[in-house]
């Protein structure tokens, strides 16, 4: 066994978007594409072909098809490079929170995520590759940037002419100089959860019959939910559904929102339904909260966890602040407001939470995009707001609606969804956001469809901890009443451009808060039309996925 440096060249358009390097499987198995990545940042890590000498790698994925070729590619690189440790997830298994989890547990240097989160998988399907810094949160964007320029200029990568290792067992082997430890993938994970929620409160809460569906959805959320819903917190078997980790996800899309997790919103919605619906997605840092007949906005959800949080004991002591992202409703502000407590505004990617969790600045997060979480990992985290809504209904004796309705009382609805438009041309999306942009400077004080609008902006963003400026984050159309449309283009997308258009209207008067979300947001809708002309520049008259 030794160290061989193989001949490759750059492969275009290795740059990160908004979650790590996403590509269809396809693109994955090109020889030597994983393993460029892979190389470029090795050496932007420790310096072109130099050894990690000393330090630990974690390392895991989803499970998605590919999963396992790309660990054992990896292994075999990490060796060549003299780590001195990695921590593999039993059977490649590490959930993106867990592996965070793991990273600050075990003072690992940084670990790598394989996954395309929510997207598809299966040989037709997508793939991705993230890495995470020492704080176990994404690596930041001056970092993936300088990944991607060494990718482009690559010559060579370092590996070992060895055979698969087993990984289906925990233990120890060696490769090269190179511990490879198998390790349990739900324990670290689990020990961090414990530390924070009252679980003897939700094990007496399902001890009194409270039914939770909980739709894994054939992802790597699966065994987590297993092990501590139903296995330390004694819910009943069959508690978690679609709980083994497939390959492809049955098929399906593993994006927990009411669209692809409608079998969950059908039992939630049934004569016979249980008390609490939750899914996870295909890493499981996403979640959907439901209640019996009702469903949570993930910016509903974000605020209600952080006016109760003192009821929790992981967050007793109060809130440092909360940070949302850009996009996401106000409803969270308004609780901070009312706490007393600082509420920031990030763009869209929960790498941009990172410094606001280290400084102490914030304490829980949030985004739209069904991901909530605090600031014990450094990822967002399903099973943790799972968890936590559990906490709160065991100790308030509330349902999940009444909690959420307790919200919009105290503090009006912010009424909220948002419009995708998959899968268009790029060049159509940029020419849309072009124009957009150009209207910029003219758009305060016009009438559009009726409505005055306040002012307009392109979202900028100033961390406050590390000065960096992130430009071009979404543009912003806001009303006289403070309603307001945001466009922006996914960083997540695998196949053309995805539109985002996210409307959300403030509505004070509690007679009016079931009246059903896309009426109540009519007008906004007519106001993105006539101010971005989606028709005209997609060809589209209707998104594709309302949530
Ligand atoms: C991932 C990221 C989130 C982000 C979401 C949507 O889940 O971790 O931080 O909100 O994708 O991103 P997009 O760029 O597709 O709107
Ligand atoms: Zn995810």
């Amino acid at each position: 066994m030794r160290v061989q440096s193989q001949p490759t060249q750059p492969f275009a358009g290795q740059q990160p978007g908004t979650s790590g390097l996403r590509k269809k499987v396809t693109v994955f198995q090109q020889p030597g594409y994983l393993e460029n990545f892979v190389q470029a940042l090795f050496d932007v890590l420790h310096g072109v072909d130099q050894p990690a000498s000393g330090q630990t790698l974690v390392l895991g994925g989803d499970g998605r098809f590919h999963n396992r070729t790309a660990i054992q590619t990896i292994l075999r690189m990490a060796a060549a490079r003299g780590y001195a440790r990695v921590l593999v997830g039993q059977g490649g298994i590490l959930s993106t929170p867990a592996t965070s989890a793991v990273i600050r547990r075990r003072g690992a240097a940084g670990g790598i995520i394989l996954s395309a989160s929510h997207n598809p998988g299966g040989p037709d399907g997508d793939f991705g590759i993230k890495y995470n810094v020492a704080n176990g949160g994404p690596a930041p964007e001056k970092f993936t940037q300088a990944v991607y320029e060494r990718t482009q200029v690559l010559e060579h990568y370092l590996t070992v002419d060895a055979p698969d290792l087993p990984l289906d067992a925990a233990g120890a082997q060696a490769l090269l100089a190179t511990e490879i430890e198998v390790i349990d993938p739900v324990a670290d994970y689990a020990a961090v959860q414990r530390a924070l929620f009252d679980f003897d409160a939700i094990r007496a809460l399902f001890a009194r019959g409270f039914r939770l569906r909980y739709d894994a959805m054939w992802a790597v959320g699966g065994p987590y939910a297993k092990a501590i819903i139903e296995g330390e917190l004694g819910a009943p078997a069959g508690t978690v559904v679609n709980a083994e980790p497939r390959e492809d996800f049955g098929g399906l899309h593993p994006d927990p929102n009411p669209v692809y997790a409608d079998d969950l919103v059908a039992h939630l919605m049934a004569a016979d339904a249980p008390d609490m619906g939750a899914a996870s997605d295909g890493d499981a840092d996403r979640n959907m909260i439901l209640g019996r007949g009702f469903i949570v906005s993930p910016s509903d959800s974000l605020a209600v966890l952080a006016a109760h949080a003192d009821r929790v004991p992981g967050y007793r002591a109060g809130l440092a602040g909360v940070a949302r992202s850009m996009p996401t409703s106000t409803a969270v502000d308004r609780v901070a407001k009312a706490l007393g407590i600082p509420c920031h505004e990030t763009p869209t990617g929960w790498k941009f939470f990172g410094n606001l969790l280290d400084a102490g600045q914030a304490t829980l997060c949030g985004e739209e995009s069904y991901g909530t979480g605090s600031n014990h990992v450094r990822e967002k985290d399903g099973l943790w707001a799972v968890l936590f809504w559990l906490n709160l209904l065991a100790v308030t004796g509330g349902s999940v609606e009444s909690l959420v309705r307790g919200l919009w009382r105290a503090h009006g609805r912010c009424v909220y969804s948002r419009h995708d438009y998959e899968g268009i041309a790029t060049e159509s999306a940029n020419a849309l956001m072009a124009a957009l942009r150009e209207q910029l400077p003219s758009l305060a004080g016009q009438t559009v469809a009726g409505q005055r609008i306040a002012w307009a902006d392109d979202f900028a963003y100033t961390d406050p901890v590390d000065g960096s400026v992130s430009r071009q984050q979404g543009v912003r159309v806001v009303l006289d009443d403070s309603s307001r449309v945001v466009f922006r283009l996914s960083g997540t997308g695998t196949e053309g451009a995805t539109l985002r258009v996210y409307l959300e209207r403030h509505e004070p008067d509690a007679t009016r808060h079931d009246l059903p979300v896309q009426q109540a947001l009519a007008p906004l809708v007519q106001l993105a039309e006539a101010v971005a002309r989606i028709r005209h520049h997609t060809g589209r008259d209707a998104p594709s996925v309302t949530t």
